[in-house]
């Protein structure tokens, strides 16, 4: 037998339940606005609120144990067009351990110190991103003591962040924050042109050729045999290619030219050797290659010389008419050359049957002669 007695802190717990759950259904009725279904809203973070009391005052700043100033200012407006705020992903989500104010002490000197800090934050959602980025061309420079390596918050921003590839353009803005020299090349070249002038979506970015989260050394002997690939990704592309009027041609016949089988032995024998023989970059530059009518081509026919003697020092005059690598040879372009290769043609054939009907004819006659013997 149960006693009343021992009942009644149950009935009590009970009671008090069910007038909380009451109580929440009834506020929390009452704060959605109308028209917003309260399951897949999301949860009520009332941090950005509580932070903003203070950091949304522009004059608060901070000094740095280093000396230097510190805005401590955090933009509503930036928050608001930013990708993570209205999504639901406020100031605890990266400042997991800043609760209330005081706020614990730091342990960082300088502002790049704060950063490389913080930006650890990122890897708790984006995991696969930053664990591509620490074997990148940025990591390792940071590892050597270069601490202006670009780092998640150098690219995509801390609380402004934003789609970062529309439109397209903005990749090299981003890149050129630390390599202008490169960018102020890429913008005047024929695929910068495009890609600036008017948003064309067929030219490589820098992120096309290097990567993004996993950016490698691009000077290596491995890369630079690579780039030919790299290239005929598009250029081998026949749908790409003719809306521009330009031939594959040029990676199929670069790949039975004497530079491509060279290169490719190389790549498939010895690839950590680095070997001279020409890739397409040699030919054409790389962030700065141009429009092959355009007189400052590096193959315009005017210029095409210099650029064979950057390797074949000894190369005459003739040398570069001699130049047939992404041609087909044809009747209009070469027309010597289509002489003698259909001549050649030809007159193989001619030999070749001439050949066959010489050794027929050897067989008929030791037949003749072997039938012959023995009759007598
Ligand atoms: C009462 C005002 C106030 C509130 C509320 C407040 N802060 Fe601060 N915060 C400051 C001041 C002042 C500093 C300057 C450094 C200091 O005094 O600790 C600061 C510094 C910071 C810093 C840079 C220095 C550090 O500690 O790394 C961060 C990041 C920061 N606050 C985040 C937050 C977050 C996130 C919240 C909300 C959970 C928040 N703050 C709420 C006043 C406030
Ligand atoms: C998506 C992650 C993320 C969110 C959300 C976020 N922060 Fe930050 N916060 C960072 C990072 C990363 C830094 C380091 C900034 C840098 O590298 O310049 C930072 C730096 C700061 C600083 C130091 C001053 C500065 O700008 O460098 C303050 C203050 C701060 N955050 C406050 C806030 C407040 C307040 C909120 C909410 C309204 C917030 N943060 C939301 C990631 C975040
Ligand atoms: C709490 C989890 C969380 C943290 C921490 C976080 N993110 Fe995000 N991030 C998201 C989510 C979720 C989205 C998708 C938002 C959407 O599409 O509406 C997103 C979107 C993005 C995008 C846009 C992707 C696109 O294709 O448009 C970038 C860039 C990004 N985050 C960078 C960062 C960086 C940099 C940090 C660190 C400063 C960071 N995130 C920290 C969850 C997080
Ligand atoms: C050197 C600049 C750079 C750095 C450093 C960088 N990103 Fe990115 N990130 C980009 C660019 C550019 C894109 C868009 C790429 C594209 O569309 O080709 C991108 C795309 C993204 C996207 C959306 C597409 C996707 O891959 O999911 C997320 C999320 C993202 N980055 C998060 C991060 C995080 C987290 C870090 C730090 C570990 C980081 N990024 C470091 C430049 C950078
Ligand atoms: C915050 C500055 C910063 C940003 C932004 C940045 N980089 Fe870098 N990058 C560096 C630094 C610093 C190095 C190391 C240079 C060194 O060690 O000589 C580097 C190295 C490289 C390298 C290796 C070659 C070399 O010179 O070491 C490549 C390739 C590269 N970056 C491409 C990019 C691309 C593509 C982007 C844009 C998506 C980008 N970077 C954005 C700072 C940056
Ligand atoms: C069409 C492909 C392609 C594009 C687009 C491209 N690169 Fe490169 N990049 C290369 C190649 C190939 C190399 C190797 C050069 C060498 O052999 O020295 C290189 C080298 C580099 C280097 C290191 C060597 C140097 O010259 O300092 C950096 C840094 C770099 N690129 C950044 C960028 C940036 C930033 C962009 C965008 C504006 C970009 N690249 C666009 C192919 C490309
Ligand atoms: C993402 C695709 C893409 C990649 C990768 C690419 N290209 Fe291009 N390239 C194009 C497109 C598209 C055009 C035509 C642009 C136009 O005319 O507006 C072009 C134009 C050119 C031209 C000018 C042709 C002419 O005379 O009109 C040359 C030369 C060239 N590319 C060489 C290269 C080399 C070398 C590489 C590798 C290092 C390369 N491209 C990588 C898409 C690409
Ligand atoms: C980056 C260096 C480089 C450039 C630029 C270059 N070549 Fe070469 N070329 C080589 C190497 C290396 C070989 C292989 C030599 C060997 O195997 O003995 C070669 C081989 C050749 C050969 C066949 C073998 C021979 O030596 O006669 C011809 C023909 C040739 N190149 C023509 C050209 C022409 C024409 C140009 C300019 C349009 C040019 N090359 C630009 C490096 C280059
Ligand atoms: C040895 C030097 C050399 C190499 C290597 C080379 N090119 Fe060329 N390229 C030229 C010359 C010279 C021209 C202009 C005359 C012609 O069209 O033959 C040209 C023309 C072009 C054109 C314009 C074609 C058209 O239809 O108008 C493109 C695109 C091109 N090359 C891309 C490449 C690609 C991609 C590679 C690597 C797979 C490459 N080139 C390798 C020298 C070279």
């Amino acid at each position: 037998m149960v006693r009343p007695k021992l009942l009644l802190p149950f009935v009590i717990i009970g009671v008090l339940l069910v007038v909380w759950g009451l109580a929440l259904n009834a506020s929390s009725t009452s704060a959605a606005p109308l028209g917003v279904d309260r399951v897949s809203a999301p949860p009520a973070q009332q941090t950005e609120q509580y932070c903003l009391s203070c950091h949304s005052d522009p004059n608060l700043k901070t000094t740095l144990p280093s000396g230097e100033d510190l805005s401590l200012y955090i933009s509503p407006e930036h928050l608001k067009s930013s990708v993570h705020s209205p999504a639901g992903i406020e100031c605890e989500a990266c400042h997991t351990d800043i609760k209330t104010y005081p706020h614990p002490a730091i342990d960082y000197q300088t502002k790049r110190e704060l950063s490389r800090s913080y930006y650890q934050a990122c890897q708790k959602c984006h995991s696969a991103n930053y664990d591509k980025a620490q074997d990148s061309m940025h990591a390792q420079a940071a590892a050597g003591g270069n601490l202006n390596a670009a780092i998640c918050t150098d690219c995509h921003g801390a609380h402004d962040v934003q789609s970062p590839n529309q439109p397209r353009a903005k990749i090299s803005q981003t890149c050129s924050r630390c390599h202008q020299d490169i960018v102020d090349k890429y913008k005047d070249s024929v695929h910068g042109e495009a890609l600036i002038q008017s948003d064309n979506p067929d030219v490589p970015v820098c992120t096309d050729c290097h990567g993004v989260h996993d950016i490698a050394d691009p000077r290596t002997a491995q890369f630079r045999t690579q780039t030919p690939e790299m290239c005929a990704g598009c250029h081998a592309d026949p749908e790409r290619m003719s809306k521009y009027g330009l031939s594959t041609d040029v990676y199929s016949l670069y790949e039975t030219s004497w530079h491509g089988v060279d290169i490719s032995v190389y790549k498939a024998n010895w690839p950590t050797i680095w070997h001279e023989s020409a890739v397409c970059t040699d030919c054409h530059g790389i962030h700065d290659i141009l429009d092959t009518n355009n007189p400052n081509s590096s193959v315009n026919p005017a210029n095409l010389l210099a650029t064979c003697q950057k390797c074949h020092q000894d190369a005459g005059p003739n040398w570069t008419s001699a130049w047939t690598g992404h041609n087909q040879i044809d009747a209009q372009r070469t027309p010597f050359l289509y002489a003698i290769d259909r001549f050649y043609i030809q007159f193989a054939q001619v030999v070749l049957w001439l050949c066959i009907i010489y050794v027929v004819l050897q067989i008929i006659h030791a037949i003749v002669d072997r039938v012959r013997r023995n009759l007598k």
